[in-house]
């Protein structure tokens, strides 16, 4: 008895005491870690080879005041020549994984599979054989937005026959790769790249159609995404044994003060439910809340039919379960209430307040990263993540995307430190307390790169990046800390980062020593 009376207080002195932290520091076994980049954001490149242009190299050159800097993504990490340095860097880190993208235009130079380029096979053959042969499992996005500009001369996602476009592409990836590659996200955050590009103009193609083309490019990114994962299905799986999904982002939406839940719901079902719904619930189709508000306010601003293209039965059934696992991506909340009558409401930065008349503001206590869009909420994550398992079920849940930005070039990022530790410290809550299933974490970014509209202001890199030189990478304090992470398996307070918690620490601590000295006070009295 004695024992388990020493063991119990032992146990309380060791674990966390307040009510936010984690029982448990250790991630699960199986539990993985990563980092991300996207083709266009690295690459550069831009004319090498027969690569042609994708969307994103039309619309910086054309008019290089669509972009924060003025810059482009014409030499960008320049890891088209640097990619063994990339790897490099994922073996110091001691990365499980790394995800990065193909780009369909260096891969099929025309858009269609009339050829495939040998030197955009060639590279990506090569990067995938240096991962595996570092030990490290290669993640591939199939596409993360660079449609080539040919195929949006033809009105890219706008068109239905972007759905066969895409599907072709992906089979040619799956029939070149995946005998090595075993983990797929098809398409990177339609919310982004349809309503960046048709609510607000300010993402490649940047043709501004909120009413009609961002629905139509919603429509026919879950119908690609359907096709392509039903095509790997069919194809690919019974030799390759592996996992597809597509990848969403999605904000964490909570009600002001005052306001009852539902109407952060309707925001929550718009922003992630339309990419979700038709893939992950039962039913199947989009979340009948958002169908139903999008034709009232069709019928109201006199359009003859809903805006918001309807699926046919037999969509909605290829649609429905085309998935393995839920890749998410998280970095920002927002606080939602009703629109005021004659409350002008604006679309930046957050998509889709004109069309659901709310108002998203942040609350004061959300610290602001550098990026205008960026409010820091590390338990919006944890939210987010048990909104997935209530609307969806037990669904295996990869997070594809996190990270932190700033406009600091240099390497000692405590504030990213912070970022990382507090989300992984949600994610360890969502695993330990909300049960759900969340298999692995990946940081956005490996290293600074071309930050889209941003251009390369925004700092998301674990490894900063010298982009007035020649591309040279460093690690970050932050690169230090995730890999000390990973080696332990676990959640841990880097020395530099005790610190600056030093008081909050001790307060656990002498708090659990009191109650240490308590059990053992009361045992010894009996
Ligand atoms: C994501 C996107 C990435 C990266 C990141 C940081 O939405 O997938 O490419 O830009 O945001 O803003």
């Amino acid at each position: 008895m004695k024992y388990y009376v020493v063991l119990l207080s032992v146990l309380i002195e060791r674990t966390w005491s307040t009510n936010d932290a984690p029982q448990q520091l250790k991630f699960p076994p199986w539990f993985k870690f990563g980092a991300a980049t996207a083709a266009h954001q690295i690459e550069g490149a831009w004319n090498v080879s027969d690569k042609t242009p994708s969307v994103w190299d039309v619309f910086s050159h054309e008019k290089p005041s669509r972009i924060g800097d003025g810059s482009n993504g014409d030499v960008a990490c320049d890891s088209y020549h640097l990619w063994r340095e990339d790897i490099e860097m994922v073996t110091h880190l001691g990365l499980h994984f790394y995800r990065f993208s193909i780009s369909w235009p260096r891969l099929l130079p025309s858009g269609f599979p009339d050829r495939i380029s040998s030197a955009g096979r060639r590279y990506y053959s090569e990067l995938i054989d240096g991962l595996l042969a570092a030990g490290v499992e290669p993640v591939v996005t199939v596409y993360h937005w660079d449609l080539p500009q040919s195929l949006q001369d033809l009105g890219g996602w706008t068109n239905p026959l972007v759905v066969d476009w895409f599907a072709d592409y992906a089979r040619v990836v799956f029939s070149l790769f995946a005998d090595r590659v075993k983990t797929w996200i098809t398409i990177n955050e339609p919310l982004v790249f349809c309503d960046g590009a048709y609510t607000m103009g300010v993402y490649a193609p940047g043709v501004l159609s909120p009413d009609i083309g961002k629905y139509l490019c919603n429509r026919h990114a879950l119908l690609a995404h359907a096709k392509a994962w039903r095509i790997y299905d069919q194809e690919f799986r019974d030799r390759y044994r592996g996992k597809i999904s597509l990848a969403n982002t999605i904000t964490w939406y909570e009600p002001a003060d005052g306001e009852t839940d539902d109407v952060a719901e309707i925001v929550r079902q718009y922003g992630g439910g339309i990419f979700s719904h038709p893939i992950f619930s039962k039913k199947g189709g989009w979340p009948p809340v958002i169908a139903k508000m999008i034709a009232e306010n069709s019928r109201r601003q006199g359009y003859p039919k809903s805006r918001l293209p309807p699926f046919t039965e037999k969509e909605i059934k290829f649609i429905r379960g085309t998935y393995d696992f839920y890749a998410l991506n998280y970095y920002t909340s927002r606080v939602v209430r009703r629109a005021r009558p004659g409350e002008t409401i604006d679309a930046w930065p957050f998509f889709g307040a004109p069309e659901l008349n709310v108002s998203l503001t942040v609350r004061p206590e959300w610290k602001k990263a550098p990026p205008s869009w960026f409010y820091i909420n590390p338990v919006g994550i944890r939210h987010q993540i048990r909104w997935l398992k209530e609307q969806y079920g037990d669904v295996e849940v990869l997070i594809a995307e996190n990270g932190y930005a700033s406009h600091d070039p240099t390497a000692h990022d405590m504030d990213r430190v912070q970022f990382y530790k507090d989300h992984l410290e949600q994610v360890l809550l969502s695993i330990y307390e909300d049960g759900v299933n969340v298999t692995g974490f990946t940081a956005w970014s490996l290293m600074d790169n071309y930050e889209w509209m941003d251009g390369y202001v925004p700092k998301f890199g674990l490894f900063a990046v010298d982009f007035n030189d020649q591309r040279t990478r460093s690690p970050r304090t932050s690169a230090s800390y995730y890999a000390a992470i990973i080696r332990e398996h676990a959640l841990i307070e880097p020395p530099e980062y005790l610190s600056v918690t030093q008081n909050a620490t001790n307060t656990n601590t002498s708090y659990n020593s009191l109650i240490l000295s308590f059990v053992l006070i009361v045992y010894f009295i009996k």
